[in-house]
């Protein structure tokens, strides 16, 4: 009897254990749990506090390494450096970090909707109250509703790019989020503190002001003439902003030169762009990096941000083949935001019921879900985070909860475990497309001691958005020409 017993056992172990692969494609729906590996997780945390800003010589090495790297000119290629791999933290512990985190965050989620409401609210251009002539901007003529000017900084991703001629190499924040490139320069009337030298415009062959009726300086924006030449203006609605004068100028990407791009050179400078010199905006707008390239695809790879491995932005590199696509929309009111054609959620392979309105742009240009590099967590309107929350922890019963932090609600104590069983959570696309997250881009370690928090967040703005913690380890690709999103798992 007890031989039958162990047989039946070994029979429905087998049964158990076999059966996931009986079927060569599963389909998405038979992905009802996944395993997080916590010990993974908490590790990471530790590594990342000892992690210590590059040093001079460090730049100087990478810079002769990356510079070395054969690539044909006509294929671009930059390295993505994540903010704690470049400028370490002055954060102790996780926690501590985690918060100033999330608070840098909401700012970020702030003012891509601020953006929203001013194209929307907007018009035309006229309605701008217009700026005083010949005079230097003041903070007081921005705007929009501007949050204090203390936020803890924008930008997430970064790459040493070259400026000028001879080429000044310098750090640059990278946003999807934006369309003007910009960078501090000389003379300053006000800039904050950078961790390579200001760029001097007259020390450059290639840096020519543009003037006022170049098709560059009608498509700001924000701008005003001053004896010809075109001033420029950006605001972005955390409190940080920068006026100048726009320009073009030589840029050197690796081994790469582009001439004549349109570039802000900005005397007026406010908000920590975490010592970064300036700004290149990966946007859709005419303005943006890749617009001005004629880019026909880009794409990213953004790595999990708590470990300082690099990885590259790269233009018009074939679009990858086998992925996951989704549409690329653009929001008739505003081009430069990414929105994506997401169509539903699932948990637990168990698609929620959510009205397929909660992800699309409406009439008015309210609404949609955008793909974005520099917001973290995916924010999502309130009664379809609510699904998801209550779908999560539905399939979370076994594991002990703990309260909330900052932006999350739905936390777990595992500081007893190394890992955990947790149900998948997936994006869903048109034709049946989905992609399946990595449950360390959905249950992530607030502190060292075993606390994780389901990273997703509601929104009240109507705008819905896609954050960098989901992307980690993705490479994103962007093809601009067909208007489609590939989601490749695991190239980075
Ligand atoms: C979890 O990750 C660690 C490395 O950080 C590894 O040694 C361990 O085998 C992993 N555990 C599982 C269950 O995959
Ligand atoms: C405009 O140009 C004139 C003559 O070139 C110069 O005297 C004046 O200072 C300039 N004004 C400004 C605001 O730069
Ligand atoms: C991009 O295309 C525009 C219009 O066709 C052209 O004027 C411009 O020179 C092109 N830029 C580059 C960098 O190829």
């Amino acid at each position: 009897m007890a031989k039958m017993w162990l047989l039946l056992r070994l029979f429905i172990f087998a049964f158990l254990f076999t059966f996931p692969f009986v079927h060569s494609r599963p389909s998405p729906q038979s992905y009802k749990t996944t395993i997080l590996n916590v010990s993974a997780s908490i590790q990471n945390t530790f590594n990342l506090l000892s992690l210590h800003p590059k040093t001079t010589q460090a730049f100087t090495e990478q810079e002769h390494s990356f510079g070395s790297v054969d690539s044909p000119s006509s294929k671009l290629s930059l390295q993505l450096q994540t903010r704690t791999s470049v400028w370490g933290t002055s954060q102790t512990d996780y926690k501590s970090l985690i918060l100033a985190r999330l608070e840098r965050d909401s700012a970020r989620v702030r003012s891509l909707s601020t953006r929203l409401d001013l194209a929307i609210k907007r018009v035309s251009k006229s309605d701008l109250r217009p700026l005083d002539n010949g005079l230097e901007f003041q903070p007081e003529d921005l705007e929009g509703p501007i949050v204090s000017g203390s936020s803890q900084g924008s930008g997430e991703y970064f790459s040493r790019v070259g400026i000028g001629n001879p080429p000044s190499q310098v750090y640059m924040v990278l946003d999807t989020g934006s369309d003007v490139n910009w960078l501090q320069c000389a003379p300053c009337s006000d800039c904050y503190q950078q961790a390579d030298p200001i760029f001097e415009p007259t020390s450059s062959s290639s840096y020519s002001p543009l003037t006022c009726d170049t098709k560059q300086c009608k498509s700001l924006d924000e701008s005003d003439c001053r004896n010809g030449t075109c001033l420029y203006e950006v605001s972005y609605g955390d409190g940080s902003y920068t006026v100048g004068d726009f320009a073009t100028e030589t840029i050197t990407l690796g081994s790469a030169k582009v001439n004549n791009l349109a570039i802000g050179c900005g005397h007026t400078n406010e908000g920590l762009f975490v010592g970064a010199a300036g700004l290149l905006g990966l946007g859709g707008g005419s303005l943006s990096f890749p617009s001005q390239i004629n880019a026909t695809s880009f794409s990213y790879c953004l790595v999990d941000r708590d470990s300082d491995a690099a990885s590259t932005l790269e233009f018009d590199s074939p679009f990858p083949q086998n992925v996951v696509t989704a549409s690329l929309l653009r929001n008739p009111e505003l081009d430069t935001f990414y929105y994506l054609g997401l169509t539903g959620l699932s948990v637990g392979g168990k698609l929620l019921s959510i009205p397929e309105s909660a992800f699309k742009i409406d009439e008015t240009g309210n609404g949609g879900i955008i793909i974005d590099s520099g917001t973290a967590i995916t924010r999502l309107q309130t009664d379809t985070y609510n699904s998801l929350r209550d779908a999560f922890v539905k399939g979370t019963q076994n594991l002990v909860s703990t309260s909330g932090m900052s932006l999350f609600d739905t936390c777990y104590d595992l500081s007893s475990k190394s890992s955990v069983q947790v149900p998948t959570v997936s994006f869903h696309f048109a034709d049946g497309k989905s992609l399946r997250l990595p449950p360390k881009n959905y249950l992530i370690p607030v502190d060292s001691s075993g606390t994780f928090c389901f990273a997703f967040a509601p929104t009240t703005s109507s705008l819905s958005i896609i954050g960098n913690v989901q992307q980690q380890g993705t490479r994103v690709s962007f093809d601009l020409v067909n208007s489609l999103v590939g989601f490749s798992p695991d190239k980075c």
